[in-house]
Order: C-alpha cells, then structure tokens, then sequence
C-alpha cells in the first residue's frame, strides 16, 4: 500500500506533491504561443458561438464550487463578460434565468456528482450553451456537456480534493485566454503574457512545496485550537474558503473563510487570544487593505498565521507566523496558496490521528441529490 501511494503515508500527501505535474499536465499540449492563444481539444465551440455568449453561470459544489469562484475573477476580469457562480443544489431548484445566450459551465472532478449533473440538465433543457470542466474520463457530466476541458490531474484518491482543484484553476485561466481571444478582449500579446505567466506556475509549486516543514511546525503550534477563521480578499477570497474547507474536511475542527473587508460585520467578535487567523496577504492591488485587516485582528490578540510575499517585511515584523510563498504575477496567487493551505490542514489531521484520506461521513463523490 505504501508503494501505491508512492512512498508518501497518505494519498492525500502524495497528491499535494503531484500538483506541479497535474498543472504541467493540464497545460501541455494546449498552448498557441504565437498566437497568445490556446488550444482546447474537446471544447468545440466556434468563436462566433463564444462571442454570441452574454452571460456565463458555473455551477458546482464543495471544492470545484470554490475554483468557480476563481474563475468568475478571471473571466470577468479578462473577457468582461458577466459571470454568476452558483452551488448545483441551489441552482436547479430556483427557476434560473437562462436562454440561448448564457454559457452554463459545471466544474466537476468526478463528473459524477449529482446535483451537478442535474444542474447540466436543466440547462440543457433550457437551452442553453454548455460545457463542463471534468477530471474523470468518460464520466457522466463529460459525455454529457456539449463542451469539455479536462483536468489532467490523474486519479485523486484522497477524499479531500487537493491536485484536481489546481487544475481546475488552470482549466479556468486556460478558458479564459480562448474566450478573450475569441471575443476579442484579450489581444495577442496580452494572451502571449497570459501564458508566459502561467508557464511558471509548475515550477513555482514545486517552491510552495518546499513550505513543508515550516507548515508542519505551525500545525503542531495551534492544533489544539478550537475554531480556525481564513480571511482573504478578491480572488483570494476564495481560498479562504477551500483552507477552511479542507481543515474542517479533514482535522474536524471548526473552521470559516471570510472576505477580510467583511470581518468587521460579524467574526471580529469571534476573536481573542485563542483564536488563529489564516491571513492570505500577498502583495498586490488589495495588499494595504488586507494588511489593515491584519492590524484589526492583531489589536484584539489575535493569532495571526499570515501567508505573504516572499522576502515581505511589513507582514513579517508583525504576524505570529508567516509562511512566505513565491511571487508571481497576482491573478495566480490563488494556485501558490493553496498548497500550504493543504499541508496545514493534512498536518494538524496527522497530528490529531484521523482517518485523513477517508475522513468520516464523507464520500469521494456525492451520487445521491
Ligand atoms: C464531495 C467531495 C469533495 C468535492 C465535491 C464535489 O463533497 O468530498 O472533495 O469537492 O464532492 O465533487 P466533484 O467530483 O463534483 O468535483
């Protein structure tokens, strides 16, 4: 069995290790570098039919729920096309507005899920264009959706979603690129800097991973705390809330992600001297806000473990802990911190002695509505 898991105790660890490979492999193949384009095999759409597009709904659930979250800042950011996101058991229950002119995409690892395949349906049924994200070959939502970008990932084993939602994170920016192109928002050169920016992440994961040891001496520091609140802003938002989802999957302990701005309207009354908060601060547009953020749970001792720049002073004289990930161009810090996101929460499990790659009540796929 160790050797299934190539030498790693968990399947869950193992994965974490293989994202610069999932990433390099979702990525290979597709890249037009001369046309600032890329390719997508199984996508089918003409440029005619993107640029018919009005109005784009993604629709997931659980960890693919969250990389939807990310790729509504970059398709809005880059195409300027409105982007809804919606959770699959949500959507198909409240009569969504959709005609001809919206593109329904679902984000789905299994391909199996099936409020998510229900939600692809329903769009179908009225309607509309749609396309699906999907990891698993063949799966259900794959044969299904009109359109397809698959995730390269491999087979992830563990319950906890850690190498597909990277990928998925690149399946978004990948689609991105196309539809600026096709709708003529994004021109060659800025498509061209797209994927030079892009091409860096593999080897920059490799980097995160190497936060390892530094992860694993904070999770042994604040595993016994009863409540973890994750604050980030923008894109980063969003993985507040997968960290958030992956401690509570995993280490069963009480976890929320909040929109750092937000804090001041509700969890600021949650902190004290007990209470860790998991700061994702890189430098970038939203930096001085966020540190400011930091500095209002720092006044009431809060424990802040803070996830900045590498080489950042400002974070550093000031958080309990930091851990530093590499710098790259903003839009893809979302891929950077995730990893030690992952580890900490992995850890804090190890340490606690769950059932890490089968934690309880929870299933790798949900097939029952
Ligand atoms: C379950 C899994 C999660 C996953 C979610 C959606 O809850 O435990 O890790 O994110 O389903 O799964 P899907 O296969 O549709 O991405």
């Amino acid at each position: 069995l160790m050797a299934e898991k190539g030498g790693y105790r968990h399947f869950m660890l193992k994965e974490i290790h293989e994202q610069p490979r999932a990433v390099r492999d979702t990525i290979a193949g597709r890249l037009l570098e001369n046309e600032g384009d890329v390719y997508l095999e199984d996508l089918k759409f003409s440029d005619q039919q993107l640029a018919a597009v009005r109005r784009i709904v993604i629709v997931a659930c659980g960890t693919s729920w969250h990389a939807a979250l990310v790729g509504k800042f970059y398709i809005e950011g880059y195409c300027r096309i409105p982007v809804e996101i919606d959770i699959a058991s949500e959507f198909r229950y409240r009569n969504p507005v959709i005609d001809g002119t919206t593109l329904v995409m679902v984000i789905s690892q299994s391909g199996e899920t099936a409020d998510t395949l229900a939600a692809l349906r329903e769009a179908k049924s009225r309607g509309a264009m749609n396309m699906a994200i999907c990891n698993v070959l063949d799966s259900s939502i794959a044969r299904e959706a009109a359109g397809v970008i698959y995730t390269h990932a491999g087979p992830e084993i563990g319950v906890a979603s850690t190498k597909a939602f990277v990928t998925q994170l690149t399946a978004l920016y990948l689609f991105t690129i196309r539809l600026g192109r096709a709708v003529r928002a994004i021109d060659v050169p800025a498509g061209q800097s797209m994927i030079a920016s892009l091409k860096k992440v593999p080897a920059l994961l490799e980097e995160a991973l190497k936060l390892n040891a530094d992860t694993e001496r904070i999770a042994r520091k604040y595993m016994n705390a009863r409540d973890f609140l994750y604050l980030g802003r923008g894109k980063n938002f969003p993985i507040a809330l997968e960290g958030a989802l992956k401690l509570k999957e995993i280490s069963y302990i009480h976890a929320e992600g909040y929109p750092a701005g937000e804090m001041k309207h509700g969890p600021i009354a949650l902190i004290d001297e007990e209470m860790p908060v998991v700061m994702l601060v890189p430098e970038n547009s939203a930096f001085e806000k966020t540190l400011s953020n930091m500095e209002e749970v720092i006044a009431r001792n809060g424990r802040v473990i803070a996830l900045c720049s590498e080489g950042d002073q400002e974070v550093k004289g000031r958080a309990e802990d930091t851990i530093e990930i590499p710098r790259i161009d903003e839009d893809l810090d979302p891929f950077l911190l995730s990893v030690p996101l992952q580890l900490l929460a992995y850890h804090i499990a190890v340490l606690k002695g769950t059932d890490v790659d089968q934690p309880r009540n929870l299933a790798k796929s949900v097939t029952v509505e």
